[in-house]
């Protein structure tokens, strides 16, 4: 594979970035500088080395899974099935993690990576990456709770979240909506909906970021990110 690719897919930078790194004389192959970025090397076989240490052939993956109800969202578990435990044995090689927590009965888009400088910036307090929820609620949804949302909500005395986006698709004893949150506190969207006295019976994450659920993907599965997805998913400003 071209060396430009190999340390871009090892977190590098981009190939422009990585074109840099090579100009500053960080790499060697094989005890040489490269002359060029496009030479082909073989990981497997050729020695590279970034500033002195040895690459190690490991290319960044992300899946997107659509996550099913009553797994839980972690890489392993004494008890519980993980959403790790779901996916393609192929891709046991690569020590990923899902980014971020979904409760056990959440449904819905969950990425998977063994990229963690990308899930730590998704889920830097600091960044407020949005995720959209479509949720079944116990109650009759009203403008009222869209407005209250709109404020944040006082979540048991404890704190105020940050403003989020309420739409009603369906207002009735069983209501429909859409939530967009910029924060993942624990049992955030359950715990909104409980401080304003209703019950969330069915919660499916939607989309994280730019990134969405891509809805023929069933329940269970999951498959690499496009690179338009990731994309996505890394440029969400
Ligand atoms: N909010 C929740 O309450 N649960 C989730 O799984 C995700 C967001």
């Amino acid at each position: 594979m071209r060396l430009d690719k190999l340390l871009s897919d090892m977190g590098y930078g981009s190939r422009r970035e990585v074109k840099i790194v090579l100009k500053r004389q960080q790499v060697k192959v094989n005890g040489v500088f490269p002359k060029s970025a496009s030479i082909h090397v073989d990981p497997e076989v050729d020695e590279v080395l970034v500033n002195g240490e040895r690459v190690v052939y490991k290319p960044l993956v992300y899946l997107m899974m659509n996550k099913p109800a009553g797994v839980i969202s972690a890489t392993e578990d004494k008890r519980d099935q993980t959403v790790i435990d779901l996916v393609d044995e192929a891709f046991s090689y690569y020590d990923l993690h899902p980014v971020g927590r979904l409760d056990k009965d959440t449904v819905g888009l969950l990425i998977l990576t063994n990229d963690g400088k990308l899930s730590h910036e998704l889920l830097s307090p600091k960044k407020h990456v949005p995720k959209t929820y479509y949720a079944k609620i116990d109650g009759i949804v009203t403008e009222e709770d869209v407005n209250a949302f709109d404020e944040g909500i006082n979540v048991n005395d404890e704190y105020t979240t940050l403003p989020a986006q309420l739409k009603i698709l369906k207002s009735g004893e069983l209501s429909e909506i859409e939530v967009t949150i910029y924060e993942g506190k624990y049992h955030q969207v359950k715990r909104m909906f409980i401080a304003r006295g209703k019950e969330v019976v069915y919660l499916k994450r939607l989309a994280m970021g730019q990134l969405q659920l891509d809805e023929t993907l069933e329940e269970g599965m999951s498959r690499e990110l496009t690179e338009e997805e990731l994309d996505l998913l890394q440029n969400r400003e």
